[in-house]
C-alpha cells in the first residue's frame, strides 16, 4: 500500500508539473482528489488494512494528499497571475449570453402602425399629453357644460382649471389643422389618461391612435378603405370593416368601427361573442364646427377621423387577455416579445 501511495504521488506531481492550463488542472484535481477520485478511493481502502499497518499508512496518505493540495494551490495562483494573453482561452466553450433589451409590445404595434400609415402618405405626429381644455374638448365641439364631457372621466390639474391630462388623441385634430391647413393626412399615436377604475380591459393610462384626413370629396368610402388597409396590415390577413351609428360630438355622422373577427374569420367564436365582429373604436366624418375651429372652410373641405386604443389592438394581435400586463413590469410577460 505504501508503495502504491508513493507511486501515485510521483505520477500526480509529474502530471501537475506538465499541466498547461487551468481547465486541465481542474480535470486532474477531479480525477485524483474528487469525491470519486482515484486517490480518494485509495485512501478509503486504508480502513481495511490490518491495525498494525493502518496508522503508519494513514499518516503517509495524509501527508501525500496535503502535498498534492499545496501544489495545486501554487499552480492555480501562478495561472491567475499570468498576463491575460498567456492565459488559455478555450474557443470551444459556449459564450456568456449578454441579455439585450427589446421593444415593448405596445411599441411594436405603434411601429407597425406608423409604417402602414407612412406608406399611405400620413404624417406621423405626437402631441401634448398635458393639454388645454380648449383642444381636448371645446375645439372638438364639446363646450364646458356639454353632457358629452361625462363620456370621458377626466384628470384635471389642481390650480389650473384650463388644463387636463388629454383624454383622447383627438386633441390633435384642431392643432394639426391650425399648423398644416388643408389638405391634410396625419396619424397621432400617444398616451391618453382617464380617471377610470382598472380592470382586464380598462386602464387609467393607455395609448390611442388618431387619424385625420382633410381633403376635397372625402366620404365614408375613404374611411372604410383606410380602416381595411390598417387592420389587414396589422393582423396580416384580409378583414372586413363594419360601421354602426355611434355618438362623438366632433364627428357627423358618428360611428363605431368594427373589424371582422380575426380568430374565426367572421363565423362567430368566443372572442367575438359569436357575433363575428370585434369593436375597435370610434370614427366619423369631421363635424363642420371642428373644421371651422381648425381654420378650414367646411364648404370646400370634408374630413374623416377615427380613434382606437393601441392596447386593444395589441391584445388582439398577441392574444393578451389582461390590459394590466402591459404596464405591470413582469419580465415573464415582457420577454415573450424579444425577437
Ligand atoms: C375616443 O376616445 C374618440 N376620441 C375616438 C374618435 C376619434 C371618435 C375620432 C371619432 C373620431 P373612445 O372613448 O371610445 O373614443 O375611445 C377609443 C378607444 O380607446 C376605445 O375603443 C378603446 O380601445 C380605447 N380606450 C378607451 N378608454 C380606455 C381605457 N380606459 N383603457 C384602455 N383603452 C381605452
Amino acid at each position: 500500500m505504501k508503495n502504491t501511495l508513493q507511486q501515485f504521488k510521483q505520477d500526480i506531481l509529474r502530471q501537475l508539473e506538465e499541466v498547461a492550463d487551468i481547465s486541465l488542472l481542474q480535470e486532474l484535481e477531479k480525477k485524483y482528489l474528487g469525491r470519486k477520485g482515484e486517490l480518494t478511493l485509495l485512501l478509503k481502502e486504508i480502513g481495511n488494512l490490518p491495525a498494525t499497518e493502518r496508522k503508519e499508512t494513514g499518516k503517509l496518505a495524509n501527508e501525500i494528499r496535503a502535498e498534492i493540495k499545496q501544489k495545486l494551490i501554487e499552480i492555480k495562483s501562478a495561472f491567475a497571475k499570468a498576463p491575460a494573453d498567456k492565459q488559455f482561452f478555450d474557443a470551444t466553450l459556449p459564450g456568456k449570453k449578454i441579455e439585450a433589451g427589446h421593444l415593448h409590445p405596445l411599441t411594436l404595434v405603434q411601429r407597425e402602425l406608423e409604417k402602414i400609415f407612412s406608406s399611405m402618405g400620413f404624417m406621423i405626429l405626437e402631441g401634448p399629453e398635458l393639454e388645454s381644455d380648449y383642444y381636448n374638448f371645446e375645439a372638438l365641439n364639446i363646450p364646458k357644460t356639454h353632457p358629452a364631457r361625462d363620456m370621458q372621466d377626466t384628470f384635471y390639474i389642481e390650480g389650473h382649471a384650463d388644463l387636463v391630462m388629454r383624454t383622447q388623441t383627438s386633441n390633435m385634430q384642431v392643432r394639426a389643422m391650425e399648423k398644416y391647413g388643408a389638405p391634410l393626412r396625419c396619424a397621432v399615436i400617444g398616451a391618453t389618461y382617464r380617471h377610470e377604475a382598472t380592470d382586464m380591459s380598462h386602464e387609467h393610462s393607455f395609448c390611442q391612435i388618431e387619424n385625420l384626413v382633410v381633403d376635397k370629396g372625402i366620404s365614408l368610402a375613404n374611411l372604410v378603405g383606410i380602416l381595411k388597409t390598417m387592420f389587414s396590415g396589422l393582423y396580416r390577413q384580409e378583414v372586413n370593416v363594419r360601421l354602426r351609428p355611434g355618438y362623438f360630438p366632433f364627428v357627423e355622422p358618428g360611428l363605431e368601427a368594427e373589424m371582422s373577427c380575426i380568430f374565426c374569420g367572421g363565423k362567430g367564436c368566443s372572442v367575438c361573442k359569436k357575433t363575428g365582429w370585434l369593436e375597435m373604436g370610434g370614427a366619423g366624418l369631421v363635424h363642420p364646427n371642428v373644421l371651422k375651429y381648425g381654420g378650414v372652410d367646411p364648404k370646400k373641405y370634408q374630413g374623416l377621423a377615427f380613434g382606437f386604443g393601441i392596447e386593444r389592438m395589441a391584445m388582439l394581435k398577441y392574444g393578451i387577455n389582461d390590459i394590466r400586463l402591459f404596464r405591470g413590469g413582469d419580465l415573464h410577460f415582457l420577454t415573450q416579445f424579444s425577437s
